[in-house]
């Protein structure tokens, strides 16, 4: 840092202090509640800010984000020069909105849409990340729905919309904002997808359609998106589905590509996916798609022209840096297909590896590894480790390490089960995933013999005769013992 640059600083620097540590900033609280009067030099604002976020957990070791957390330099290099451009002024930046086409139509093919004049008919936008992109999907099916019932002369008073108990709640949000009731079908103890049939079963006359999740946020498995629109084929249903692939969009095109899930089905007609996850951009990117412009009303489509062009809009936000779309279009033309499927099939690998290793140590695995599903391995303690603790535990301990595994409770009628999941993304290696698991045979043993020092402490405390009717304390808590005899012995 330049000390005669700082000396030089005008207002608010203590004079005759160069360095930020020396400075009066470094002796205040940082504001926070009302706007500062005064400046503050800008190596002093920076490194205070830097200095705070050190507390924050490293993001290569957040094993709970589905989110990018590496990207290449060169990526990075084009993030920062092109963060401030506005994506939504077509009339300045027609090259990053070119960028934007050209994404959307390589996600089409990728989707396997169909094709008119050997064009994809899918069309869609660029989104702020995958619920962005579900609230437009549910906001263009309830308007199809409405606008065909009105067509019929029919109510269009009570909408519903069919999805299994273990969607992420974005979709929770976009039933409650856009007033559609949720027809829900269970998870149960041992399935955590979406029973086909128990779907189609819902279907009545009030469905605006069937979401799928195509890679669960709980256990990363796949809903059978075939086998619900197999059955509504068969069944002489148009209901329409949209699957909500956040994570398996990018996963599964190059790791199983023979599995059938997206626009090849005839009643799949929209499809989200998140760019930020293993689409390999860092957050904020999302993208939504349609079969075709007939399943996009054109009731919701805005025509701007007042930046200077027209230009048509589908998005609940109007500003947004074109830099996470630019991002996307590089590790599309960086990695190509020979890219995307050496990494996603290395992740794959690296998931079974852990799967393996905890299977080992005892726990009881939840997710489908083999390609079956996300490379995500979910899994929860066995009956047997359960006794000396719990995953609740295991996680903090395994934060004390850096580590962070989250435990949670299973989706709503099976939120007794309590569970851990890893979500394993490119940085986390097959060493970085052995010092994981040692980490996690050491922490599962220290807790376990802490759990029992606990239970000798508690058995001689029993033994050693308790005074009836006498108050411990520790720290503001104090229990009154009741029923056992005697005094409490030393150090208990
Ligand atoms: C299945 C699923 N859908 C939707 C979302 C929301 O995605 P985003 O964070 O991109 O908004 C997630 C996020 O984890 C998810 O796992």
């Amino acid at each position: 840092m330049a000390s005669e640059q700082l000396s030089t600083q005008p207002a608010g620097w203590s004079k005759g202090t160069s360095n930020v540590y020396g400075s009066r900033f470094a002796s205040q609280h940082m504001p926070s509640d009302t706007f500062p009067d005064d400046e503050m030099p800008k190596e002093v604002a920076y490194r205070m800010i830097k200095d705070e976020l050190v507390l924050d957990g490293h993001p290569m070791l957040n094993l709970a984000t589905f989110v990018t957390t590496y990207m290449e330099e060169e990526a990075e290099k084009l993030i920062a020069e092109s963060t401030n451009k506005n994506i939504i002024d077509h009339e300045e930046y027609p090259k990053s909105v070119e960028t934007e086409k050209r994404c959307i139509t390589i996600l089409a093919n990728l989707f396997n849409s169909p094709m008119l004049n050997s064009k994809p008919t899918a069309l869609g936008t660029a989104c702020i990340g995958s619920s962005e992109a579900i609230m437009l999907g549910v906001l263009a099916l309830k308007t199809r729905w409405k606008n065909r019932r009105r067509e019929e002369g029919k109510p269009t008073s009570n909408p519903n919309i069919i999805m299994s108990t273990g969607v992420q709640v974005c979709w929770e949000k976009a039933a409650r904002y856009f007033e559609i009731d949720e027809k829900t079908v269970p998870c149960t103890e041992t399935r955590y997808v979406i029973d086909p049939v128990a779907a189609v079963d819902l279907v009545d006359e009030n469905t605006i359609g069937i979401c799928a999740i195509f890679g669960t946020t709980y256990t990363g498995q796949y809903e059978n998106v075939k086998g619900i629109n197999d059955l509504l084929v068969k069944r002489g249903l148009d209901t329409p589905i949209h699957v909500d692939a956040a994570s398996g969009g990018f996963v599964a095109p190059f790791v199983n590509p023979d599995l059938i899930w997206d626009f090849r089905l005839s009643n799949v007609v929209s499809i989200n996916v998140s760019g930020h996850k293993y689409g390999l951009v860092y957050p904020g990117i999302g993208w939504a798609l349609w079969r075709s412009s007939a399943y996009l009303p054109p009731g919701l489509i805005f025509n701007i022209n007042y930046l200077g062009a027209e230009q048509l809009n589908f998005t609940f936000n109007f500003s947004k840096s074109a830099s996470h779309i630019i991002a996307q279009y590089y590790q599309f033309i960086r990695l190509g297909r020979k890219g995307y499927t050496s990494i996603m099939t290395n992740l794959t690998h690296t998931a079974d590896y852990l799967t393996s290793q905890l299977r080992e140590i005892g726990f009881t695995i939840m997710s489908t590894g083999g390609g079956d599903g996300l490379p995500v391995v979910a899994f929860r303690l066995s009956p047997e480790q359960r006794i000396v603790v719990d995953e609740f535990a295991l996680a903090a301990k395994l934060r004390e390490k850096g580590w962070i595994v989250p435990a949670y409770t299973m989706a709503a009628d099976c939120e007794s089960m309590s569970m851990m999941r890893v979500v394993v993304r490119e940085e986390f290696s097959q060493s970085r995933c052995d010092s994981l698991v040692n980490d996690m045979r050491v922490a599962l043993r220290v807790l376990a013999e802490k759990e029992m020092v606990n239970m000798q402490r508690y058995q001689a405390l029993m033994r050693n005769q308790i005074e009836i009717g006498k108050t411990f304390c520790y720290e503001n808590t104090c229990v009154q013992v009741n029923e056992i005899g005697d005094n409490v012995s030393d150090g208990v």
